[in-house]
């Protein structure tokens, strides 16, 4: 019996382990790649698991446990960080009324509880020093965060209050005042940039928040106020403020002009509170912003204070989180759909059924080996979710569902559009259609990648009109886009002399997008803007491109083997070299420009080589160094491998690095060895 307890208690030790890793990988996902893979109710799940563990063997207890700390979404050195003068805490949550009430049970009687909808986008602090508005950070780690002020400034409801005056009796206004809030992208604006980068062919937004969490963090405002953020406000802290109430105060804000959600109520009972959550789970379809619940908290300041935080939350608030919709309908039929690359999607075509305010009638089944792991067939009752993510998932099915049209499922072998026999790449779980050169939604996707606004950026030539001229035979490939003719477009339904003058001038203006771009334009496999980027500044012309090598490729940063041969087999393929016979003779930019050609020479200087900076230095700073080798084209990296290239040596180089050195034959070079190397090359 022992035994079998002590053998118990070590799984539940290596699960309070596992968790902790899982937790915190799916924190860094979330917050700092925008790019989350635990759905939220799966993250909650883990989180409580955790949390019941960490309660059962006190003795694990760690101040760096996931349970501790809220995740951080401090990225690198973009922004100034900060540090918060009040520290940013997230909220307890539950997905059950049950522990909603029960909370409610613990409050003294008598209490008032403030309804709030829980915004899903990402927290903002606002710093208000004697009336001017001097910071927004970002929740961070909860104890500093990232100053994005100037992207905040977008927003045009914080613009025009980038200063306060004192309102009412107010003398003046407070010494110090933080206003904190959420930043969110309307539905409407999310859709709109996930089509945008659809049509790029850059990975697509999961959800709103993530989207939003992305765009605050660009360097580039022009390209946050094109995206269109909004904000509301929730939460008042600092010196002479109103020192009753929590709606008090937000009453304060919303006369002073800032963003206060109307759907806040003050709540005397649990019935007014479970009417409020009730009301709001449907009403929330209606509104223009992503809603993942309601926030309780505590309307009397002086009760929030005596019951104070924990490490991670206030002990006078709640959350309490939506569940994911999900509906059971029919899966009609299993049809194939190919994309712009040549990936076969299996998509599910189902009984239209009402969800999360929109109606769905097909859900993708991404790959064959998912198909199989459902075990679903056309005929069966499915179970359909729509949550955080955007496109609808089947979930599974009823289990006693029948397979009423044939009980094997069986991916197709050829293409649905152009009847080429699908490939399997090795490693990857896509069926492909490799005719890349006649297939039509492959030769579309391609012609509209190469018009969308981070390539070519031809005003005027979307999707539609695209699809069009293809449809007619005026376009086939990217080429044909400089052959058109005025009349080939305005005697199309629709156009006129002036829309078709207007493509025009955009063709004709597309011929001085620079060199790098038109690399990213040409959709080679897997090369994408920055990528283009790094290649182009290497290889300054399609010549020189042409002939390069598998080593000279993957000698640049970011361009592995796989990428290196397809831009390889680009130039092996006859009818990409007739295309850029055309775009030539076109007068399309494939070459550098004279200024980038000399960039690219420095960056030939240290191509491929990685550096290793020890010791100090007379001439230059070591960060002067490290910019230094990133401008010359080289990577420094902190410690020393096989790898390495060199050491860029100084005084007093470290005895550890020295020795590693010797022992793995690598050179040392002084500062003016390497100072020489680089002006005389
Ligand atoms: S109050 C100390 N109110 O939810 C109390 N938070 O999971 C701080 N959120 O980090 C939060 N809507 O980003 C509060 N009406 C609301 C909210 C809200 C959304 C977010 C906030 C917070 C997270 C906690």
């Amino acid at each position: 019996m022992m035994d079998l307890f002590s053998d118990i208690e070590q799984q539940e030790r290596d699960e309070i382990l596992q968790l902790r890793r899982e937790l915190e990988e799916a924190n860094r996902l979330y917050y700092v790649e925008n790019a989350p893979t635990l759905s939220d109710r799966d993250f909650d799940e883990k989180m409580h698991r955790l949390q019941e563990l960490e309660k059962a063997y006190p003795e694990m207890a760690s101040k760096t446990s996931p349970t501790q700390h809220v995740g951080s979404d401090l990225g690198g050195s973009k922004f100034e960080t900060v540090a918060h003068r009040y520290p940013m805490l997230s909220l307890g949550n539950t997905y059950n009324k049950a522990e909603i009430e029960d909370w409610l049970s613990h409050l003294p009687s008598g209490v008032e509880i403030v309804c709030e909808l829980k915004y899903d986008g990402l927290s903002i602090s606002l710093w208000y020093e004697h009336g001017h508005l001097t910071r927004a950070l970002t929740r961070g780690d909860g104890v500093q965060g990232d100053d994005v002020l100037r992207n905040i400034l977008t927003i045009s409801s914080i613009a025009s209050l980038q200063t306060i005056a004192p309102i009412g009796m107010m003398r003046q206004v407070p010494d110090f005042l933080e206003l904190r809030g959420e930043v969110l992208l309307p539905w409407a604006n999310f859709e709109r940039l996930n089509r945008e980068r659809e049509a790029a062919e850059e990975p697509l937004f999961a959800n709103p928040r993530n989207a939003a969490s992305g765009t605050l963090k660009l360097l580039d405002p022009e390209e946050v106020r094109r995206r269109g953020l909004i904000t509301y406000l929730y939460y008042l802290l600092g010196d002479n403020l109103p020192e009753t109430t929590h709606y008090e105060r937000l009453q304060l804000a919303r006369d002073w002009g800032f963003p206060i959600s109307d759907a806040v109520r003050v709540c005397r009972s649990v019935d007014e509170v479970m009417d409020f959550i009730n009301f709001w789970d449907t009403e929330r379809r209606n509104l223009p912003v992503a809603t993942d619940g309601i926030v309780l908290k505590v309307n009397n300041l002086q009760q929030q204070k005596s019951l104070g935080y924990t490490a991670k939350s206030p002990r006078w608030a709640i959350a309490y989180k939506f569940p994911a919709e999900k509906q059971l309908t029919t899966l009609r039929k299993i049809t194939f759909q190919v994309g712009r690359t040549g990936v076969v999607t299996p998509v599910a075509n189902l009984d239209p059924v009402q969800l999360s305010g929109t109606m769905v009638q097909r859900a993708t089944l991404h790959n064959e080996d998912f198909v199989r792991q459902l075990n679903i067939c056309e005929g069966d009752h499915v179970w359909v979710e729509k949550g955080g993510e955007i496109i609808p998932k089947i979930i599974g099915k009823v289990d006693d569902a029948q397979c009423t049209i044939h009980d094997d499922f069986h991916f197709i072998e050829t293409c649905p559009e152009c009847g080429t026999k699908l490939v399997r790449v090795e490693g990857e779980a896509a069926w492909r259609c490799p005719n890349s050169a006649t297939c039509p939604p492959q030769l579309k996707g391609k012609l509209e990648h190469f018009v969308s606004r981070k390539a070519m950026n031809i005003d005027g030539l979307g999707a539609e009109t695209i699809d069009l001229l293809f449809e007619q035979g005026l376009l086939h490939d990217i080429a044909d886009i400089y052959a058109l003719q005025k009349d080939d477009i305005a005697t199309q339904e629709g156009f006129g002399d002036k829309s078709a003058e207007k493509i025009l001038a955009g063709i004709e203006a597309s011929k001085q997008v620079p060199w790098a771009r038109v690399l990213f334009a040409l959709g080679i496999r897997m090369v994408g803007e920055t990528t283009a980027k790094k290649i182009a500044r290497r290889f300054t012309s399609i010549d020189s491109l042409q002939w390069a090598t598998l080593e000279e490729l993957t000698a640049i940063e970011d361009v592995g083997e796989q990428i290196a041969q397809n831009v390889m087999a680009y130039f092996l393929d006859e009818h990409n070299l007739d295309i850029l016979l055309r775009l030539r003779a076109a007068g399309v930019q494939l070459i550098a420009a004279p200024e980038d050609a000399i960039n690219a020479e420095q960056q030939s200087v240290l191509a491929g080589k990685t550096i290793v900076i020890s010791g100090t230095f007379a001439k230059h700073s070591r960060d002067e160094y490290k910019d230094m080798i990133e401008q010359y084209g080289g990577r420094n990296a902190g410690s020393v491998s096989s790898k390495t290239s060199f050491i860029l040596a100084g005084e007093n180089m470290g005895p550890e690095k020295r020795k590693k050195a010797e022992s793995l034959g690598i050179p040392l070079m002084n500062e003016d060895d390497f100072l020489t190397m680089l002006t005389e090359n």
